[in-house]
C-alpha cells in the first residue's frame, strides 16, 4: 500500500525507513512535524553513502600524508559546509579553497539544465547558506579561502596546485568547468572526487564527467559510496 504522509498517524509501524538521499532532510522534518517519534526513523540507507564518502576522504588523507603529497585542497559546491568541514578536518595544514555562489543555483546554469533535460531545479535552489555559516563550521577556518560567486568566474587568477578537490555543484556546466579548471592543476596522484555521478536526480553530472573523461582519456572510478566517482591525476 502507498499512503499519503498525513495517514501516518493512523498507522502502526515498527520503523520508517527513509530511502532517498534527495530531500531527505525535508522528509525528516515533515515526519517530525507529523508527530513521528525520531527514534523510529531509520536513516541507514541514506547515511551509509555519506559515511562511506567521509571514510574514503580520511583514508586518502592518510595516504597523502604518508607520501607527503603537496598541494591545496578545494571544494566546488559547498552549501552549508558539511563536506568542507571534513576536508578541513582531515587536511588541517592545507589551504582550502571553497567555491559557491552562496545564493544557490545560478540562472545561467539552470537554463542549460532545463533545455538539456538534465534537471528541473529553480534558480536560487540551495540558497539557505552564507560564507559566515560555512566559516563557522570549519575546525581550522584560518586555512580557508572562500570564493563567493559564479564558478568558474571565481577561479580566475588562482595560480595553485591541488592534491584533492571535491566537485559537488550538482549541475552539468559547473561540473564540467570544474574538471577543466582543476585537472591540469592537480599534482601527480591527486584526486578529484565528483559527487552525484550515479544520482539520477542530477543527470547532467554524469554527462559532464563522461564527456571530460573521453576528451582527457581518464577513467572515473566508483569509490564505494554508491554515488561518487574519483578521477586521479
Ligand atoms: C549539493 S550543494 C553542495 C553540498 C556540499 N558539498 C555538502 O557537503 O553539503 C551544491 C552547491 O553548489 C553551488 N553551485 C551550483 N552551481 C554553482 C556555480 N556555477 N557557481 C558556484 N556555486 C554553484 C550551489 O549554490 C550549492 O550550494
Amino acid at each position: 500500500m502507498i499512503y499519503p504522509p498525513q495517514a501516518i498517524s493512523d498507522q502502526s509501524y515498527d520503523a520508517i525507513v527513509i530511502a532517498t538521499l534527495i530531500s531527505h532532510e525535508s522528509l525528516l522534518k515533515q515526519l517530525i512535524d507529523l508527530g513521528v517519534d525520531k527514534d523510529k526513523i531509520n536513516f541507514d540507507y541514506v547515511i551509509f553513502p555519506v559515511k562511506a564518502r567521509v571514510m574514503f576522504l580520511e583514508k586518502l588523507a592518510v595516504t597523502f600524508n604518508e607520501k607527503r603529497i603537496e598541494g591545496c585542497v578545494a571544494e566546488g559546491g559547498v552549501f552549508q559546509g558539511d563536506f568542507a568541514r571534513e576536508i578541513n578536518r582531515v587536511f588541517p595544514d592545507k589551504t582550502l579553497y571553497l567555491f559557491d555562489t552562496f545564493t544557490g543555483f545560478d540562472q545561467r546554469d539552470i537554463a542549460k539544465e532545463r533545455s538539456s533535460g538534465f534537471s528541473q531545479y529553480e534558480e536560487g535552489h540551495l540558497n539557505t547558506t552564507s560564507e559566515e555559516i560555512v566559516r563557522g563550521r570549519l575546525l581550522y577556518p584560518n586555512k580557508a579561502i572562500i570564493k563567493k560567486g559564479f564558478f568558474p568566474q571565481t577561479a580566475q587568477g588562482i595560480d595553485e596546485r591541488f592534491c584533492f578537490v571535491n566537485l559537488d555543484f550538482d549541475l552539468h556546466d559547473p561540473i564540467l568547468a570544474g574538471l577543466e579548471f582543476f585537472y591540469p592543476r592537480m599534482v601527480t596522484g591527486g584526486a578529484i572526487l565528483v559527487h552525484d555521478y550515479f544520482n539520477p536526480g542530477y543527470r547532467g553530472v554524469k554527462v559532464a564527467v563522461d564527456s571530460f573523461a573521453k576528451e582527457s582519456n581518464v577513467t572515473p572510478t566508483p569509490i564505494g559510496d554508491g554515488i561518487s566517482v574519483v578521477i586521479y591525476r
